[in-house]
């Protein structure tokens, strides 16, 4: 072998593009359900080809461009304020464009974000977080937020702040929710093919209302939660109360109808699997930045069942 020169695949290595397939893990033994991890044993499904189209819009899609990251389909133009390049796409310069995985309208999926109306500051401050590693998301936000310019950081925050969200979550109480898994495209969690039920345990059970117009990023198609019976009442008495000192009230920080006050963010109406997936990252540390540190104390002592009723509680609210 002598004189044989191995070319090793430098072009490869260098490109340090983010990719929608990073691979995704739990932190040390959390609860599964609100991390949306692809199940190991995926039901065969037909992936959809061709033109796409979603109900009240004009547009068509091509079913490809839709499943990317780098340029998402803006079903409805006319209600929202014109976007930067770097939350459409366009001009190139990005594979992770905001808002595919965030919608044009800001309010994203359960194992996303919603961002929309969030105040900027606020905004601004959690690509910061993402960018020093103060706030956890290898697979995702972190490497967004470092390939992410500060000048375009502060496009992307002031225009997901302009934005009006709309309710688009129904959380349901039942002990019996549907049977689902989480789909690998997507990290949807979608009905499974067999049909029939199973007990809800202690987990919040998130599945869009319809699944084909939500991996078609349609901002009009939302979710249903599945929540253990009792958990709103429940969670309502914790986030006014405190429950006994458990918890600090939550109005205090977040306005009267927790719709945010100041830099502090709105909480009312986001999908309760995210702020599940939100507070259980605050207890354990990994979503930790300064101004987190405020709610260190208002999630110490919250059991994983106050968890899911205060996510269940505030989901069921209205977001404006
Ligand atoms: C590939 C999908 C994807 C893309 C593209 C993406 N995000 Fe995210 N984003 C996520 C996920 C997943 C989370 C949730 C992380 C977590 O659970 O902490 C998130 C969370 C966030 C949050 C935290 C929200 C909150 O309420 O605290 C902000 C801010 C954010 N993203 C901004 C952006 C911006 C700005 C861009 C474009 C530069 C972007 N994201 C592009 C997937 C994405
Ligand atoms: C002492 C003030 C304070 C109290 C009390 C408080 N919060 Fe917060 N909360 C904050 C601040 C400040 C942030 C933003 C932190 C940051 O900038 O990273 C925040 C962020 C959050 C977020 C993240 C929102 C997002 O989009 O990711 C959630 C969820 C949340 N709080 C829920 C609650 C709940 C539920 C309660 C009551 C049990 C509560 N908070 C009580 C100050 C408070």
């Amino acid at each position: 072998m002598t004189g044989w020169i191995r070319v090793l695949p430098f072009a490869s290595l260098l490109t340090s593009v983010v990719t929608a397939q990073a691979p995704l893990s739990i932190p040390n033994g959390l609860p599964s359900w609100a991390y949306n991890i692809p199940d190991k044993v995926q039901p065969p499904s037909v992936p959809v080809t061709g033109p796409v189209r979603v109900p009240g819009s004009n547009k068509e899609y091509d079913a490809a461009k839709i499943a990317g990251n780098a340029t998402p389909p803006d079903w409805f133009p006319g209600e929202h304020i014109s976007a930067p390049p770097i939350v459409t796409g366009e001009g190139g310069g990005t594979t992770m464009a905001c808002g595919s995985c965030h919608l044009m309208s800001g309010q994203g999926h359960p194992e996303s974000a919603d961002l929309a109306g969030l105040p900027v500051e606020y905004l601004v401050r959690q690509m910061n977080y993402f960018k020093t590693g103060a706030r956890k998301d290898d697979a995702r936000m972190g490497p967004i937020a470092k390939a992410t310019s500060d000048e375009d950081i502060r496009k992307s925050a002031e225009y997901f702040a302009a934005l009006t969200p709309i309710p688009f979550v129904k959380v349901i109480e039942t002990s019996m929710p549907p049977k689902t898994y989480v789909a690998t495209a997507g990290r949807h969690r979608v009905l499974s093919p067999q049909g029939g039920t199973e007990p809800i345990g202690h987990r919040i059970i998130q599945t869009p209302v319809d699944p084909q117009r939500t991996a078609d990023r349609d901002p009009h198609s939302g979710y249903l939660a599945y929540v253990p019976p009792g958990s709103i009442a429940n969670g309502e008495a914790l986030v006014k109360t405190g429950g006994n000192g458990k918890t600090i009230q939550c109005v205090i920080c977040h306005g009267d109808q927790l719709k945010g006050l100041g830099e502090v963010p709105r909480i009312a109406g986001l999908q309760p699997v995210y702020i599940a997936r939100q507070l259980i990252n605050m207890q354990n540390g990994s979503s930790a930045g300064t101004n987190a540190a405020l709610m260190k104390k208002a999630v110490a002592n919250l059991s994983e069942d106050d968890i899911i009723s205060i996510s269940a509680y505030l989901g069921s609210l209205p977001p404006r």
